[in-house]
C-alpha cells in the first residue's frame, strides 16, 4: 500500500528524439557521460538518489556542525545502537570511505576475502590493499530463472575450497553483502548469515557485513524465511546484523540520505583502530568526512529504513514495475531485488555476442526510446566472466510514481518491438584503468557489414 505523498517536486523533461540521438552520439554510447538534465526517467542507480522524508528535512536543519562532540553524531549512535545493534561508529563519507577505513584496518599484503559477491568498490579497496578479493555465491546465482528465495547467499562450501587452497591463516576476514548487488541483488537469509558466523569462527576470521541494503534484506526474511513470518522487520534485521562483527553501510541505500556511511562495530580494539584511520582519510570521528546535518539526516533515515509502511510500499513498488515488464516479454531476472530490477540483455539480443556488447546495447536503446537511464552490468562492466548480460534498472527510494513505471515499460516494448534490427557498439577509446572502464570509456557502433 502507499506510504507517502509529495511535499516538493522536481522539473523533469524528455529531450526529443533527435536530441536523445544526439546525446548518446555525443556520450560515446556510455549513459554515465550524459547530463542529468537530459535524462527523463533515472535508473542509473539506487545509491544516494531518493527523496528525503519531512522528518529528515527538519532534522538537516538542526544539524549540530561542531568539529567535535557534535549532537548530530550523538543521535547517530543512538539511531545505530537501536536499529542495528552495534554500539561504536565511524561515520564516513560514504560507503567506499567506510571500506577504506575498515579494510585497511583488517588486512595486510598476502590476504584473501571470500564475500558472497564482491560489490565493485569492495573489491577495489581489498586489491588495494594488497589482498585478494574471492566471489562465493551460490551455484544459482547467476541462473536468471532459477526460482530460489535466497539466490544471493554465501556458498560456506565455496568458501572451504578458499580455506584449502590458502590456509585459514590467510584469510582474517569473510564478508556477507546483504542484499547481493552484485548478484542481482538478492536477498540472503538468517540461516545463510549464521552459518557464515559459524565458518568465520571456525577459520578465526572476523565477520564483516557489508548492510547498505539491511532493510531490504530483512523485508525478504520477514516474506521468504518461515522462521520469521510474525518478526517485525526491525528484529529481523537487528538478529542478522548481530551475527557481524563489524558492518560497512552506506547511508546512500538504506541510509535514506544523499550522503553519508560508515563502519560500525562492538570490538572496541578495531574501533580505536578505524578512529585513527578515519581521522587520516575521512574526518574527526564525530563526523568523518560528513557534513554534522547529513548525519542528523542519515540517523532519522536508519529509523525510517526499517518501517514496516515504507519496505512495503518500496518493495512492492519494485515487485510490481518488475512483474509489469515481464508480462511485456522483457526477460527479467526472478525473483525481482528489492532495490532493482536486472534484465538478460542476452536473451533479449540472441544475435549479438558478448564482445558486441548486448547490455550496453539495451542500456543505450532504452535511453533513445524513451530517454530512460540505466546500467549495464554484464561484459561491458566485467569483462572475462562468465556472468549473464545483465542491465539494472535502479528504483530509487520514495521518488518515482507509477506513471514513470509506465513509461518505463512502454520505452522497453519498443525496444523489443525492433530487438532484430539493433546492432552491437565496440570500444573507441582505451581506458586508464581497465578495471573500471565501464564509469569512463567511450564506445561507438560496429559498422554494418552490408
Ligand atoms: N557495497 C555495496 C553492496 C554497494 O552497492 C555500494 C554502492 C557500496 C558498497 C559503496 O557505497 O557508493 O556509498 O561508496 N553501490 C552503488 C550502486 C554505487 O549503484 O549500486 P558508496
Amino acid at each position: 500500500m502507499v506510504a507517502y505523498k509529495s511535499k516538493m517536486v522536481e522539473r523533469i523533461r524528455l529531450p526529443s528524439r533527435e536530441q536523445r540521438e544526439r546525446n548518446l552520439e555525443a556520450a560515446g554510447y556510455n549513459l554515465f557521460n550524459l547530463p542529468s538534465e537530459e535524462v527523463f526517467v533515472d535508473l542509473l542507480t539506487d545509491s544516494g538518489t531518493g527523496a528525503m522524508s519531512d522528518a529528515q528535512w527538519a532534522a538537516l536543519i538542526r544539524g549540530d556542525e561542531s568539529y567535535a562532540g557534535s549532537r548530530s553524531f550523538e543521535e547517530l549512535e543512538e539511531a545505530v545502537a537501536d536499529v542495528m545493534g552495534f554500539s561504536n561508529v565511524v561515520p564516513t563519507h560514504q560507503g567506499r570511505g567506510a571500506e577504506n577505513v575498515l579494510y585497511g584496518a583488517l588486512l595486510s599484503a598476502g590476504d584473501v576475502v571470500p564475500n558472497n559477491t564482491h560489490f565493485d568498490t569492495t573489491r577495489a579497496h581489498i586489491s588495494n590493499q594488497d589482498a585478494d578479493p574471492v566471489d562465493c555465491p551460490v551455484e544459482f546465482a547467476h541462473d536468471p530463472d532459477a526460482d530460489e528465495p535466497f539466490k544471493g547467499n554465501f556458498s560456506v562450501e565455496r568458501a572451504r575450497a578458499v580455506v584449502d587452497e590458502h590456509g585459514a591463516e590467510r584469510i582474517p576476514v569473510v564478508v556477507q553483502t546483504i542484499t547481493n548487488n552484485s548478484a542481482a541483488g538478492q536477498a540472503v537469509s538468517v540461516e545463510n548469515t549464521r552459518k557464515v558466523r559459524e565458518f568465520a569462527d571456525e577459520i578465526d576470521a572476523t565477520f564483516v557485513i557489508d548492510a547498505c541494503r539491511f532493510a531490504e534484506n530483512a523485508y525478504f526474511v520477514s516474506q521468504r524465511e518461515g522462521e520469521f513470518g510474525d518478526a517485525s522487520i526491525a528484529d529481523i534485521a537487528r538478529e542478522q546484523l548481530g551475527y557481524a562483527d563489524a558492518l560497512v553501510m552506506s547511508g546512500k541505500k538504506d541510509g535514506l540520505v544523499n550522503a553519508g556511511g560508515f563502519v560500525a562495530t562492538d570490538d572496541d580494539a578495531l574501533f580505536e583502530q578505524c578512529k585513527q584511520r578515519a581521522i587520516l582519510y575521512e574526518g574527526f570521528p564525530t563526523y568523518g568526512g560528513m557534513a554534522g546535518r547529513d548525519v542528523a539526516a542519515m540517523a532519522v533515515g536508519l529509523r525510517e529504513a526499517v518501517e514496516d509502511a515504507y519496505l512495503e510500499d518500496r518493495i512492492e513498488q519494485v515487485r510490481e514495475f518488475g512483474a509489469q515488464l515481464a508480462a511485456v516479454g522483457v526477460p527479467v531476472y526472478t525473483p525481482t531485488s528489492g532495490h532493482a530490477v536486472y534484465i538478460d540483455a542476452g536473451e533479449l539480443f540472441p544475435h549479438l555476442d558478448a564482445a558486441e556488447f548486448p547490455g550496453q546495447v539495451l542500456a543505450c536503446e532504452l535511453y533513445r526510446e524513451g530517454g530512460v537511464r540505466g546500467v549495464e552490468l554484464g561484459s561491458f562492466a566485467f569483462p572475462d566472466t562468465d556472468r549473464p548480460e545483465l542491465v539494472r534498472l535502479a528504483v530509487p527510494r520514495r521518488t518515482y510514481h507509477r506513471e514513470h513505471f509506465d513509461h518505463v515499460v512502454e520505452t522497453a516494448e519498443a525496444v523489443l518491438e525492433k530487438r532484430e534490427t539493433v546492432s552491437g557498439l565496440q570500444l573507441a577509446s582505451d581506458p586508464v584503468m581497465p578495471e573500471i572502464r565501464h564509469f569512463t570509456a567511450e564506445l561507438e557502433p560496429v559498422p554494418s557489414s552490408q
